[in-house]
C-alpha cells in the first residue's frame, strides 16, 4: 500500500537553514514546496531530494516582496494539495547604523520579515485550518527578538514583531488543528552573515551553531507542538538572562556583541 507523504511549504529554501528544513522533513517522509529567488540551486535541490527520499518536490521561484509572487506561489502551493506544514524561513538582516544605511534596504528587511510573513500566515494558515489535517506553522524569528540591538535596529526589531506575532496566534490557534511555533535561532553558519555585511567577533563565536543543528531542534519542536524554541544551549542562556537584565544594559551588552572583530 502506498504511504501518503504529507506536505510542506519551505520558503528560503535556496540556502541555509531552508535546505536543512528541506533535507531533513524529506528525510522525515514529507513532500514538499520549496521557494525563494534562485531557481537554479532550488532546482538541484529537488533533484537531489527526490533521488535521494523518494519525495515530491515542487520548486517555485520567485520575490517574496511582491505581492504578486506571493498570489502565484499560495495558489500554486495549494492546487490539489494539502499543505501541513508551512515554515516562513525566508528573511535577512543588515548591519549599519540606522541613519547611515540606504532606507530602501530597512524596507526590504520589513518587507520580507514581516508584511511577506504576516501574508503568508494568514492565507496558508487559513488553507491549514480550513482542511483540518494536523497542521503546523513555522515562523523564524532570532535571538535578536530579545532585546534591542544597535547596528542591527531594524532587523531585530522585525524579529520581536516575528516572535510577538507568532506566540499570539499561536495562543489563538490552540484550540485548532493548527499548531504555531516561534523558532529563535543564534548565530548559525549560513549565508546570512555575508548578505546583512555581519562579521563575527570571538564572543559571538562562541554560540555558533550548525545549519543543521539548529533545523533539528526547530523542527522537533514544531512536531511536538511548542509555541516557542531558542536553538542553541548558549543561546537558551543568554535569551533567559535577558529577561532579567535591564533594556538599556541588555542594548549595551548586545551592542558590544555585534562589534566586528579586531
Ligand atoms: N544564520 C543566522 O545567524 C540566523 C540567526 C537568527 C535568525 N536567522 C533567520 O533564519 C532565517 C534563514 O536565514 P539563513 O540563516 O538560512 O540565511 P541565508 O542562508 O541567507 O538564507 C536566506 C534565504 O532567504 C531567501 N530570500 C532572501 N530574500 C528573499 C526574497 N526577497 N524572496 C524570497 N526569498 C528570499 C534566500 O533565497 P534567494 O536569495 O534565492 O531568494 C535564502 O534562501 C532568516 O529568517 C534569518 O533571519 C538566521
Amino acid at each position: 500500500m502506498a504511504v501518503i507523504r504529507p506536505w510542506a511549504l519551505v520558503t528560503g529554501a535556496s540556502s541555509g537553514l531552508g535546505v536543512d528544513f528541506a533535507r531533513q522533513l524529506a528525510l522525515k517522509g514529507w513532500n514538499l514546496v520549496l521557494t525563494a529567488r534562485r531557481r537554479d540551486r532550488l532546482e538541484s535541490l529537488a533533484e537531489a531530494l527526490r533521488r535521494d527520499t523518494g519525495a515530491e518536490v515542487l520548486v517555485l521561484d520567485g520575490d517574496l516582496a511582491l505581492p504578486q509572487f506571493r498570489d502565484a506561489l499560495v495558489a500554486a502551493a495549494t492546487l490539489d494539495r494539502k499543505l501541513q506544514m508551512v515554515i516562513n524561513n525566508a528573511g535577512f538582516g543588515q548591519q549599519d547604523p540606522f541613519l547611515d544605511g540606504a532606507y530602501a534596504r530597512w524596507q526590504d528587511v520589513m518587507t520580507l520579515n514581516m508584511t511577506a510573513l504576516v501574508d503568508l500566515s494568514w492565507r496558508l494558515g487559513r488553507h491549514m485550518r480550513d482542511h483540518g489535517l494536523p497542521s503546523h506553522l513555522v515562523n523564524i524569528a532570532s535571538i535578536g527578538a530579545y532585546q534591542p540591538v544597535p547596528t542591527f535596529a531594524v532587523y531585530a526589531a522585525s524579529k520581536s514583531f516575528v516572535r510577538d506575532f507568532s506566540e499570539a496566534i499561536a495562543f489563538e490557534l490552540a484550540v485548532t488543528n493548527v499548531a504555531v511555533t516561534c523558532v529563535c535561532p543564534g548565530a548559525t553558519k549560513t549565508e546570512f552573515m555575508d548578505t546583512a555585511g555581519l562579521k563575527l567577533n570571538r564572543v559571538a563565536q562562541l554560540g555558533l551553531q550548525s545549519s543543521e543543528a539548529c533545523v533539528r531542534e526547530a523542527l522537533n519542536a514544531a512536531l511536538a507542538g511548542r509555541r516557542l524554541v531558542v536553538t542553541g544551549w548558549l543561546n537558551k542562556v543568554v535569551t533567559f538572562m535577558t529577561r532579567f537584565a535591564p533594556r538599556g544594559l541588555a542594548a549595551r551588552l548586545s551592542e558590544q556583541s555585534m562589534r566586528p572583530p579586531g
